[in-house]
């Protein structure tokens, strides 16, 4: 028999899960008005709404949270991050922040952004909102063929951001590589994506910022499905991702495995100096950023445990798992998946529904009332008519869950596929003007089916 790849880490400490009852959830849907952003998390039996910030730490982080030193200025948590950081990507003046979008929100404010452009292989929401704020444009190029199973699909199109550099030219503020690129189903960027892209950059001395927040998932990738990486170890391939780059942004709340931090890192003398002037002014002295020192502690011990072979392993193991399991149970979801999260396919699932009837959020709150799993949509509820697919992503903590966790979800998913062609259509009730998918009020059209257990 085939050996399991198991979870390499032993439970320490336990939280305990509240089961709650079909009946009982479908009042809790109600009151929520179909909007899973307005359960509390107690009435969540599984909650895969997000990678981010939701990690377990590890008996390292938690002692290295006891050694934290609190001191305002240069604490000796501080000096142990700063080498940590500067060890990993060799980017020297490092900034720690509260988290990944402040360290975009006052790179924004530090570099000309008015009136110019941002390309990117796939801008976060975040990202976006803090280059719009700072009167820029931000431009996706992303592969057209992005999420149609090929190895990178979160690769830049470069004939695409060759023809933008060109038509944009002087205006170009900086260009982002988000990696793994989190708006096209968390799909990874290649190292030789990442060279031409760095060439490109270097040839017209634009600026290439690496969103590096889910960096060690993307090494992992580089290292398994890239022919030529394949002899390398993480440690160098990950190095190699931020040697391309000018600076970068993160939020530390997914490949540091904190719950709570960011970080933003840059190479250049003048610009470090703004970042500072910047970061008294809003995050804090640059040596805590607007963290604790324990949070600092915890994001050194983090950065270095990510690049751990075996727990990456486990990792992409988890998300492949519970991407056949949800196959076989008649759930189609993108391929290959993500390691942060697996992307079910919700316009595949409910072919008889349209993108104006919300099936990612039908299929969402579907499998918050079959089972008390809580899934994100990406689809027309979070980006109006621009939304190319109808996604509903099931993210993966860091170290939370276990196998028997996602069979569970996979058999939820099964009590659903069995009764998907009766999913009603959901109607917005109420929503504010901008980012509505958080506290949107619902409805479905008719009742939402029961779902038996099969
Ligand atoms: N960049 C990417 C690619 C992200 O996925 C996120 C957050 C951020 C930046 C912002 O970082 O939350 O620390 O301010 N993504 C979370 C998610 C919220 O659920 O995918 P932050």
């Amino acid at each position: 028999m085939p050996r399991p790849i198991i979870e390499p880490f032993r439970i320490k400490m336990v939280e305990p899960i509240r089961m709650t009852e079909p009946a009982e959830r479908r009042r809790i849907l109600e009151v929520a008005d179909y909007n899973l952003f307005r359960v509390r998390a107690e009435d969540v039996i599984i909650d895969l709404l997000t990678d981010s910030g939701t990690g377990a730490m590890s008996a390292e982080q938690w002692a290295a949270m006891m050694r934290g030193d609190e001191s305002y200025a240069g604490a000796r948590s501080w000096f142990r991050l700063e080498e940590v950081v500067r060890n990993l990507t060799g980017v020297p003046y490092v900034f720690p922040t509260h988290q990944g979008r402040a360290a975009e929100r006052i790179l924004c404010s530090i570099v000309p952004m008015s009136g110019r452009v941002v390309l990117s292989n796939g801008l976060f929401d975040t990202t976006r909102a803090n280059i719009e704020a700072a009167g820029a444009e931000g431009i996706d190029l992303p592969r057209a063929d992005a999420l149609s199973g090929g190895t990178f699909g979160g690769n830049f199109d470069l004939v695409a951001l060759d023809a933008a550099l060109e038509a944009h030219g002087g205006k170009v503020a900086f260009v982002v590589a988000t990696v793994t690129n989190n708006t096209v189903g968390g799909q990874a960027v290649s190292m030789a994506n990442m060279r031409e892209v760095h060439d490109r950059c270097k040839r017209r001395g634009v600026m290439l910022i690496l969103d590096a927040c889910r960096f060690a998932e993307n090494t992992y990738r580089i290292r398994e499905d890239e022919p030529a990486e394949k002899g390398r170890t993480l440690l160098a391939i990950a190095r190699e991702l931020f040697d391309l780059c000018d600076a970068f942004t993160m939020s530390a709340k997914k490949d540091a495995i904190v719950n709570m931090g960011g970080l933003l890192c840059v190479r250049d003398a003048g610009m470090a100096e703004r970042i500072r002037v910047e970061m008294v002014r809003t995050e804090g002295f640059p040596t805590y950023g607007g963290l604790a020192g324990r949070d600092l502690e915890a994001m050194a011990q983090g950065l270095i445990e990510v690049l751990d072979e075996s727990y990456l392993r486990y990792r992409f193991a988890a998300a492949r798992y519970l991407e056949r399991a949800l196959t076989e149970a008649g759930i189609p979801v993108v391929h290959p998946s993500a390691a942060h999260a697996v992307y079910v396919d919700a316009g595949a699932a409910l072919p008889h529904l349209s993108a104006a009837d919300f099936p990612g959020q039908v299929l969402a709150c579907a499998f918050y009332l079959a089972g008390g799993v809580r899934g994100c949509e990406i689809g027309s509820l979070m980006f109006g008519e621009h939304a190319e697919r109808q996604l509903l992503r099931l993210a993966l903590p860091r170290r939370v869950y276990t196998q028997s966790h996602i069979d569970y979800v996979a058999a939820v998913g099964a009590d659903i596929a069995r009764v998907r062609d009766t999913l009603p259509a959901m109607r917005i009730v109420e929503a504010p003007q901008a980012l509505r998918h958080f506290t949107a009020k619902l409805a479905p059209v008719s009742a939402m089916p029961e779902f038996p257990q099969g």
